[in-house]
């Protein structure tokens, strides 16, 4: 979604910072890209629509390199189609301001008929040149930027991260603003940045301060001053941010998906290993969160989470029903928001969120907050909005996840609900010791066994069964139990990158009716593992076999691979802890196909990786 970036320099140059602060936040999603500097009192604009290199072309003359200050914006479109001219940055009609915004002007459409009403024309069909347009008509008083942003911002309604730059009477200024979307500010002795995410600071520093909803903040080479709504500096803490511009990196691979699908046996180990107490049979989360005390009163969960983290808040269902005994309810964030949802006393929400700034979940658990419940959050960003309004916080530790299609970051949320499920259940009473100690000495053993399923004969096999399947009219992803949402996970992620339609479905109700589908075309993978479900995931496949499909069997379990024919070996574990091993194969499955098929398998259409719109 939308990316922003900006920056002042006392030495001048900074188009390089701009242009790779949005090569970084690309993997977001976008479908233009923009940017606009101040370079000898002039406001200078270069925008296109489509990737980033259209725009590099655009500033093949040079003539924005030398400029001290500006802002950049990569676009997701939401109002006006992706084109030049709604691309981002936005300018008044006297060129006064140029401006970069992500989130909604709700009210745009009066406001534009009022600036209309006053002779002003509109050059774009975005919400966010109204305001363009207030900044501009505010510095006509002569007043500063800082001032005619809050002046203008004081007139909409909605939801913004705004970044804007104007020539004042010492020079170019340049200023942002934040209620609702991320940003945040950071400096180094000669220079200033804000951004959108914090992928865009890190080659320059590792201190950050993340901005508060109602704050403005006023960039200058060296120093951040942070204000409030009213112009009153606010102190706010810099946060010291652990990853490295060499996360980032592809680092050989062809594609960040993959890099990532391999990195999941070190995510798992940096996020449950140093959790993990065997001797207690229990598992120490930072900070004293998660307590006894605390979770003895929790009587009900409620997950709310959207795509990929929803099918991670479906296994932590399953795993904190079975083992800790507590009841779990599980919605769509979006739709939690909007149903009148009534919350028992004692409810510990759950915000599962890899971004910790998707706005529907965000929406929700504030929802939830107001419902009464605490709020906890399983999450990949520090710092990030979730992280920082969960009264608790689970921090996976996946790194920055780039592809957009989320792997490595939902094994992590499925490692983080086994740790909380059994946390819970020690603090409860339900689980004992000894299960305790299974479940954990398991879990740590994921690792080989995660390094096993990313050897190259499996990979080969993987490829290999890939290429028989790329062709398949459709695809169908079933499972039982806990590995039933890792069928909506696989189903998701194969439609996600190569566009192919495939759905997850609960195995036992597929004679309910997708049934009547099944044909010679169809492939049915069928994700299966050693348990109380087993046999009847089996006899499920052999209902869609004996109707012609083709069927694919995932996991370890025998019989159900003899019935399939085609199967995907994993190594064998603890049912609960299935869906962490059955998840790869399928990740592998989906790339290969996608890859087969020539798509753009990082930045597959029309998704973008962090949703922070509603
Ligand atoms: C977008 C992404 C999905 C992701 C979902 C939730 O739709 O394309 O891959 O699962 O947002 O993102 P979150 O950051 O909240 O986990």
């Amino acid at each position: 979604m939308c990316g922003i970036i900006g920056a002042i320099r006392s030495d001048g140059g900074v188009l390089n910072a701009l242009i790779e602060g949005l090569r970084v936040v690309e993997y977001r999603g976008y479908d233009s890209a923009g940017v606009a500097v101040i370079d000898g009192g002039q406001i200078l604009v270069r925008k296109k629509q489509g990737r980033l290199e259209n725009l590099e072309k655009v500033l093949e003359d040079g003539a924005l390199e030398q400029a001290p200050v500006g802002i950049g914006h990569t676009r997701w479109a939401t109002h006006g189609e992706p084109s030049d001219r709604n691309s981002h940055p936005h300018q008044g009609a006297a060129g006064r301001v140029a401006i970069v915004h992500n989130g909604i002007f709700e009210n745009y459409l009066e406001l534009r008929e009022q600036l209309t009403a006053q002779g002003i024309t509109f050059v774009s069909e975005t919400d966010s040149e109204v305001m363009a347009q207030l900044i501009d008509l505010e510095l006509q008083e002569g007043i500063s930027l800082e001032n005619a942003v809050r002046r203008s911002l004081r007139r909409v309604e909605g939801y913004y991260a705004l970044g804007a730059i104007a020539e004042g009477p010492d020079g170019a200024e340049l200023v942002c603003a934040r209620k609702g979307p991320p940003l945040l500010v950071a400096s180094t002795p000669d220079a200033a940045y804000l951004a959108s995410d914090v992928l865009g600071v890190i080659p320059h520093t590792d201190r950050v301060v993340y901005l508060e909803d109602g704050d403005v903040a006023i960039l200058k080479p060296g120093s951040i001053q942070v204000t409030d709504f009213e112009g009153h500096p606010v102190q706010r803490e810099v946060a010291k941010v652990d990853w490295t511009p060499g996360d980032t990196g592809l680092g050989g691979w062809p594609h960040y998906m993959l890099k990532e699908i391999h990195e999941q046996p070190d995510v798992l180990a940096r996020t449950a290993l140093d959790r993990i107490d065997l001797e207690r049979g229990d598992v120490n989360i930072e900070g004293g969160q998660f307590s006894d005390e605390f979770l003895q009163g929790v009587s009900r969960v409620q997950v709310l989470a959207c795509g990929t983290a929803l099918h991670a808040g479906m296994i932590a269902k399953y795993l904190i029903e079975g083992l800790a005994k507590v009841p779990v309810d599980v919605d769509y964030a979006s739709e939690f928001r909007y149903r009148g949802p009534i919350l028992v006393p004692g409810t510990m929400a759950l915000a599962i969120s890899q971004s910790g700034e998707t706005a529907d979940t965000l929406g929700a658990a504030r929802l939830a907050k107001e419902l009464g419940a605490s709020v906890a959050a399983i999450c990949n960003v520090t710092g990030s909005t979730q992280m920082r309004e969960a009264d608790q916080v689970l921090l996976t530790h996946a790194g920055p996840e780039i592809g957009v299609a989320s792997t490595k970051a939902f094994t992590a949320q499925v490692a983080a609900a086994v740790l909380l499920a059994v946390r819970m259940g020690r603090a409860n009473g339900n689980l004992s010791v000894q299960e305790a100690k299974e479940l954990l000495a398991g879990l740590r053993d994921l690792r080989t066994k995660m390094e096993h399923l990313l050897s190259e004969p499996v990979r080969e096999h993987i490829r290999a069964l890939a290429k028989v399947h790329a062709r398949a009219k459709g695809f169908f992803f079933l499972g039982r139990g806990v590995n039933f949402p890792v069928a909506l996970e696989g189903a998701l992620k194969l439609k996600e990158i190569s566009y192919m339609h495939a759905e997850g479905y609960a195995a036992g109700e597929m004679k309910h009716g997708p049934i009547a589908l099944i044909d010679p075309g169809m492939t049915i993978v069928s994700i299966n593992a050693p348990g109380h479900v087993a046999d009847k995931v089996r006899s499920n496949i052999e209902q869609v076999k004996s109707r012609g499909g083709v069927a694919l069997s995932v996991g370890s379990h025998e019989g159900s691979h003899k019935i399939a024919g085609q199967c995907i070996e994993v190594p064998e574990t603890i049912e609960w802890l299935s869906p962490i091993l059955n998840t790869i194969p399928l990740q592998l499955f989906s790339y290969y196909i996608a890859d087969l098929r020539g798509c753009d398998i990082d930045k597959p259409r029309n998704l973008a990786k962090s949703v922070t719109v509603e």
